[in-house]
């Protein structure tokens, strides 16, 4: 559903997408490696479950919270990719304490 443009930067940073590595072009949001991944979803709704996958990309709809670098609900569209960064899915609402 979601491919890079044609003219955007060359995927030259790996990061680990629920546990499989990536590359994604310098600059890119956690989001965006979410998208290029081809994950059907990044977390689920604390309520009903439903899937969610990043919509908005500028920090509004909060679909994107995912469990970035071992911390929960973090905006991952508001999140810069760093190699080796972690992105792993957010099942319903974080953990207390965490
Ligand atoms: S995609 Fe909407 S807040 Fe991140």
């Amino acid at each position: 559903m979601f491919r890079a443009r044609p003219d955007a930067r060359p995927a030259t940073i790996p990061v680990i997408v629920e546990g499989a590595e990536i590359l994604v072009p310098e600059g890119a949001s956690a989001a965006a490696a979410v998208l290029l991944a081809g994950l059907d979803a990044i977390r689920e709704t604390p309520v009903t479950g439903s899937p969610r996958l990043p919509l908005c990309q500028m920090g509004v709809c909060f679909d994107c919270l995912a469990t970035i670098d071992g911390v929960p609900n973090r905006q991952a569209c508001m999140v810069p990719v760093a190699p080796g960064m972690r992105i792993a899915r957010q099942h319903g609402a974080r953990e207390s304490g965490a």
